[in-house]
């Protein structure tokens, strides 16, 4: 899960699906990144704190990192929060940048859409409940989309 800072919105995205992909038996391995590096080593920011545990998720332990070429060797998956940080991770990615394996993240609630998740960065409050919202929908869609369906097993 990759946005600029990884300070607002992807680790919101980390904490979400962490928990949904735990809840759901699943044993994928999630993380998050930025592409600009202004924030590494701080936490997410207090509104992206708050709001996630007022839903129950706590990403306070989280720390931001810089997204680094060989994540597309260590991700089957990469997502993107908006379209301008796929144009980063291209910039920070140089020759491992892999297309195939990159989307924007609001494409798995509304596929082709290309829709960005904004930067609430300098909103109220309010502008992080909205992107908690959409992330979650959004975290609930990947899921749904990627998990093999349940085999059924034969009674004799
Ligand atoms: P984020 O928000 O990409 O959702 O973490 C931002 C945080 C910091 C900056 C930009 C976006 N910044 O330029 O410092």
């Amino acid at each position: 899960m990759v946005c600029l800072g990884n300070i607002c919105r992807s680790p919101i995205a980390e904490g979400i699906l962490k928990y949904k992909i735990s809840k759901a038996g699943l044993t994928w391995q999630v993380d998050s990144a930025g592409t600009n590096g202004y924030h590494i080593g701080e936490a997410p920011h207090r509104l992206s704190q708050k709001v996630s545990l007022k839903n129950g998720i706590d990403i306070s332990h989280q720390r931001s990192r810089l997204f680094v070429p060989d994540d597309f060797d260590k991700f089957d998956k990469i997502y993107a929060m908006a379209n301008g940080v796929i144009e980063e991770m291209k910039q920070l990615g140089k020759e491992k940048f892999d297309s195939s394996k990159v989307d924007l993240f609001m494409n798995e609630l509304k596929p082709g859409t290309n829709l960005d998740i904004l930067d609430p960065l300098y909103g109220p409050e309010a502008d992080y409940h909205q992107v908690y919202d959409l992330i979650e929908k959004a975290s609930e869609a990947m899921i749904k989309n990627h998990r093999q369906p349940k085999q059924l097993i034969p009674t004799l």
